[in-house]
């Protein structure tokens, strides 16, 4: 960036035009822990495997309809508004079309992918051990990577993958079509996390069927 002191220039900026957003809500422990513990135990009552180094397990999609749910649901329902409003979308009802548990045991890794016919995708994170805390998205502009020569420094403005850090409680909210991926489980418990998709009601009913 040219120096704003240059005697030719009369001003310089950075603009920041069409930025990619993920919205990070850290819910309060004391709130966050007993829904912790009441999904827990409907995820054993469903099937919750101690699962074996390397494996990953997936529940059904439709936890969000679950008695021991609805204080998750109802958060993020909270938090979908609070995007919708930041966004300054005007729409008559959003619904969560898909609500599932992944599990990813020591050595256990989840590929890129994105959440298409929806809105918006997130992630709670239930159990979050040192070495499987961390969810990386990667830019969703392809040409962008068509030319990328090396860089001397990685900053935020020439990478391609972004790492956020996640603990017990954190709520990750991001539009559908950003892909995302997670690394190798590094530690030797399980990670366990909550996945959830958001779509406008009207669309899900009259134009798509929602894919996971
Ligand atoms: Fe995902």
């Amino acid at each position: 960036m040219p120096n704003p002191n240059d005697p030719w220039l009369e001003s310089s900026d950075v603009m920041s035009v069409f930025p990619t957003l993920v919205w990070k809500l850290q819910l309060k422990a004391e709130f966050h822990q007993p829904i912790d513990e009441r999904i827990l135990a409907a995820l054993k009552k469903q099937g919750l495997p101690d699962a074996a180094a390397g494996e990953a397990w997936q529940s059904g999609h439709n936890l969000h309809q679950l008695d021991e749910f609805r204080d998750l649901a109802a958060c993020v329902e909270r938090g979908t508004r609070s995007v919708l409003r930041f966004l300054r979308i005007g729409y008559d009802a959003f619904q969560i079309t898909g609500c599932w548990a992944n599990v990813l045991a020591k050595g256990a890794s989840h590929r890129a992918h994105s959440h298409p016919n929806n809105f918006l995708s997130g992630v709670y994170y239930l159990c979050t051990p040192a070495g499987a805390d961390t969810i990386n998205f990667h830019d969703p502009r392809a040409q962008a990577g068509i030319i990328r020569p090396p860089v001397t420094e990685l900053t935020a403005e020439n990478t391609d993958q972004v790492v956020v850090r996640v603990k017990n409680g954190t709520l990750l909210l991001f539009p559908a079509y950003l892909q995302h991926s997670v690394d190798t489980n590094a530690s030797d418990e399980a990670r366990i996390s909550i996945s959830f998709n958001v779509m406008f009601s009207g669309f899900t009913e009259n134009l798509s069927k929602p894919l996971w």
